[in-house]
């Protein structure tokens, strides 16, 4: 069977890129590999650690674009290009238009911090995730993986992990938690999923 072509997209860090990137070197996605790394920043650190494994990378900043058809068809140019089977948002924040969302319907995975639906859709993101779940005291959080529709954060659900908010947590340290115990097993997992044609698509 052909190898899965992933496209992983970024804006930060880049620590759920490389829990992909540490599968596909243990041997652990044997029908995937990552091929092409897109960046909505320049100075994203996961670039880094895209060229430190000798995966081609790019940046495509919003503020480039007159519009967000632009900016779609600058991703669906370079998807054409590198032949990406699946695009993997990880921890990506720039908006994508319905261009996008609808020419690669069922194969754009998001990973969002949180147990959708709650702390979720437009102006929940990253650190802002947990402080508002810190703020309303909720015992319970965790992460969601889920298909990418036109809605944000809207699409099918395919895994999530709960993660237990602790007493003395700060935004910071809950939001390392929700990292280590919960995204950076689901979103593996799924993608691992995806290229092996096991995930269930009713
Ligand atoms: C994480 O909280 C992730 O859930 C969110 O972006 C943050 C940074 O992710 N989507 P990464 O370290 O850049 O993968």
């Amino acid at each position: 069977m052909m190898k899965k072509r992933i496209c992983v997209m970024i804006s930060g860090g880049g620590t759920n890129l490389q829990a992909l990137i540490d599968m596909q070197k243990m041997g652990h996605n044997p029908n995937g590999e990552i091929v092409l790394v897109i960046s909505s920043l320049k100075t994203a650190y996961g670039l880094e650690r895209a060229k430190q494994h000798g995966i081609p990378t790019a940046v495509v900043r919003r503020k480039d674009f007159p519009d967000l058809e632009a900016f779609d068809r600058a991703h669906l140019e370079l998807f054409e290009q590198y032949s990406i089977d699946l695009v993997v948002l990880a921890g990506y924040l720039s908006i994508l238009g319905g261009t996008l969302t609808k020419t690669y319907a069922d194969r754009i995975i998001n990973i969002h911090p949180s147990l959708i639906p709650a702390f979720s859709g437009d102006g929940f993101y990253g650190l802002k995730v947990h402080e508002a779940v810190l703020a309303r005291g909720v015992k319970l959080t965790g992460a969601t993986v889920h298909f990418v529709n036109e809605i944000t954060d809207g699409g099918k659900i395919l895994f999530q992990k709960a993660v237990e908010v602790l007493p003395d947590d700060t935004p910071e340290l809950l939001q390392r938690r929700v990292m280590e115990q919960a995204e950076w097993e689901i979103l593996p997992r799924a993608v691992r999923m995806y290229c092996d044609g096991t995930l269930s698509n009713e």
